[in-house]
């Protein structure tokens, strides 16, 4: 489905500076040809990531994630390619062709709209019944919640009906089909009710996307009874791990930090009393997705998660989760009340904000938690839980970060401060800090982790050849003497190389172009911008340089025979001599 021709792409590509570009969001120095940073997608405290001018693609050294321009935006930014090529398009003044759009993007560019749509009509629908005779009942449940009029107005709170096909009937009238009603999530069919809508007599919560597009809905039972929260499914348009609620209004504050709560409820009680930072998950685990959609508004995350077991889970998963995203996180304490909402109708606006400020340092959070479980009475027990500190303390990877963490923790917990550097240094050089903690999270954003997967010997060869082939233009002609793209025994190798030989026989080699046909898939983008971003050894050493080259070809050229030698039938005579001729040189 390319929506431009790749004539318009390289323009827009060859007109649009990754350097600049990446400089928006990232703080880069120059070093030799290229330039380094911080990496954005992951936590780090060295600059493992970076940007080179001359082939426009940027890579990270320590996650593997890596792309040309427009794949350093769809990842920043959560871009589709299409919206990444539009945005450099504007900055660039390439006015890009207005395009008919094909059938197949027609028709699922049409059904999202419809959905939204319906969206739309059902959030309008529950809104005026709200307001409405028959909606007196949720309206007075929201007052009775210490809602304003006006805070119900904003967040656009509504009621659905008694009847159980109250909504479906209204929406057919409308003129939707069945099709489409069931995939919105909010009618359901089945074989002896017929349809039925999801929500019904239940206070309902349009959530609604960053651009405050209502995109699915939570609805609370009134009072008592369960579920007491029923939230919409999964849709086209609605993706959990994508959204927050709230977000939309959350994104212009002025307040420093984001509030991330666990119900809309409380999101709202704290817009009410003048936190229009908070935002929550919906109804779902704090993924990922979350954190780096948070990334793009603060830096700092504020957990205001409930007081209870349940919430001190949530917020033990989520710390390492924005901690890799490079977020802080802190935890809010709203003891002795259960959660934001009881805490303000309680207390106020005023000591909650003194409650942000003394907010808890993610770590120490951590090890509050961790202490519950040693006796701490039991020197056993104590040293055992000193230890798995100090192991923890090793995950702080920047000296003076973690110099500054020892010192507070000694201070925190008692201990000598000689002792406990001393025991992060033993373990340390045992090699026990590079284990992770148990409930770290093993894969995150962008082609994390991936690097650490195992490159078969032979297929490292095959990729050394083509950072050979990529970086020196000049070996083409020698290497095409001995080795052609069938060669490469791996399928992305050999793609690559058959692009790269074809670019080189027309006299124009362009990496970046190469890297940017492989948008649809990011492992493979990953895979291939790596390829681009090895280290060959310097011009300063001849001889190794040609040694290293030689061994990379016949490496590459004695497993493509291998290959052919395993793929070969061997009762073929022909085959089976042309084989051995291949093997002796001849
Ligand atoms: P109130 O009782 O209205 O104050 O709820 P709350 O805002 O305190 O929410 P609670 O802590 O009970 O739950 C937090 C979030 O979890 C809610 O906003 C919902 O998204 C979700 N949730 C709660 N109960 C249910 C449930 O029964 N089913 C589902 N699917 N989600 C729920
Ligand atoms: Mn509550």
């Amino acid at each position: 489905m390319p929506f431009y021709s790749d004539e318009i792409v390289e323009e827009v590509r060859s007109r649009s500076d990754i350097v600049d570009i990446i400089s928006q969001y990232v703080k880069l120095h120059r070093r030799g040809s290229n330039y380094v940073g911080l990496c954005p997608f992951h936590n780090e405290k060295t600059g493992s990531f970076s940007v080179s001018a001359g082939k426009q693609m940027y890579y990270c050294f320590g996650c593997g994630a890596g792309g040309d321009v427009f794949a350093f935006l769809m990842n920043y930014e959560n871009e589709t390619f299409s919206e990444a090529l539009q945005e450099l398009a504007d900055r660039a003044g390439v006015t890009l062709p207005k395009r008919e759009a094909t059938q197949e993007e027609r028709t699922r560019m049409d059904r999202r709209s419809r959905l939204l749509e319906i969206q739309k009509e059902a959030a309008t629908y529950y809104y005026a019944l709200l307001r409405g005779e028959r909606g007196r009942q949720a309206h007075e449940y929201f007052r009775k919640r210490a809602l304003s009029d006006e805070t119900m107005r904003r967040f656009g709170l509504g009621y659905s009906d008694k009847y159980s096909d109250d909504l479906y009937r209204y929406l057919k009238r409308k003129g939707y089909d069945d099709m489409l009603l069931k995939d919105s999530g909010l009618v359901t069919f089945d074989e002896k009710r017929g349809a039925h809508d999801k929500f019904w007599n239940r206070a309902m919560f349009p959530i609604m996307d960053v651009r405050g597009k209502v995109i699915g809905f939570g609805g609370r039972v009134m009072g008592g009874g369960e579920p007491k929260y029923l939230n919409s499914p999964e849709t086209p348009v609605f993706d959990k791990s994508r959204n927050l609620y709230a977000l939309n209004v959350a994104r212009t504050t002025k307040r420093q930090g984001m509030l991330l709560c666990e119900g809309y409820m409380d999101v709202i009680a704290l817009h009410q009393a003048g936190f229009d930072n908070a935002v929550a998950s919906l109804g779902t685990a704090f993924t990922t997705g979350h954190a780096s959609l948070l990334k793009r508004y603060t830096k700092e995350v504020y957990l205001t998660f409930d007081s209870d077991g349940a919430g001190i889970r949530a917020a033990l998963r989520a710390i390492p989760i924005l901690k890799e995203a490079g977020l802080t996180a802190k935890v809010i304490h709203m003891e002795p009340y259960k959660d934001p909402d009881e805490f303000i109708k309680a207390l106020g606006a005023e000591e909650f904000e003194k409650r942000i400020e003394s907010a808890e340092n993610s770590f120490f959070f951590e090890l509050r938690v961790l202490e519950q479980n040693y006796d701490m009475k039991d020197p056993e027990g104590k040293t055992a839980f000193h230890n798995e500190v100090a192991r923890r303390l090793l995950g702080f990877t920047g000296e003076l970060e973690r110099e500054n963490y020892i010192t507070a923790t000694a201070e925190h917990y008692h201990i000598s401060y000689e002792q406990l550097r001393r025991l992060v240094n033993t373990l340390g050089t045992r090699g026990a800090g590079q284990r992770r903690a148990p409930e770290a999270p093993t894969r995150l954003k962008s082609g994390m982790n991936h690097k650490k997967k195992q490159e078969d010997g032979n297929h490292k060869a095959q990729r050394l050849l083509l950072t050979w082939l990529a970086e020196e233009p000049g070996l083409f002609e020698q290497i095409r003497t001995q080795v052609a793209p069938e060669d490469f025994t791996d399928e992305l190798y050999r793609r690559v190389a058959g692009i790269l030989y074809e670019q080189y026989e027309k006299g124009e080699g362009n990496p970046a172009a190469i890297v940017g046909m492989f948008h649809d898939d990011e492992e493979q983008q990953r895979r291939v911008t790596e390829i681009f971003h090895a280290a060959l050894p310097g011009p300063e050493e001849p001889g190794e340089r040609e040694k290293a080259l030689r061994d990379v070809i016949s490496r590459v050229k004695r497993d493509s025979l291998e290959a052919k030698r395993t793929r070969l039938d061997v009762t073929n005579l022909a085959d089976m001599q042309r084989f051995i001729d291949a093997v002796s040189g001849k």
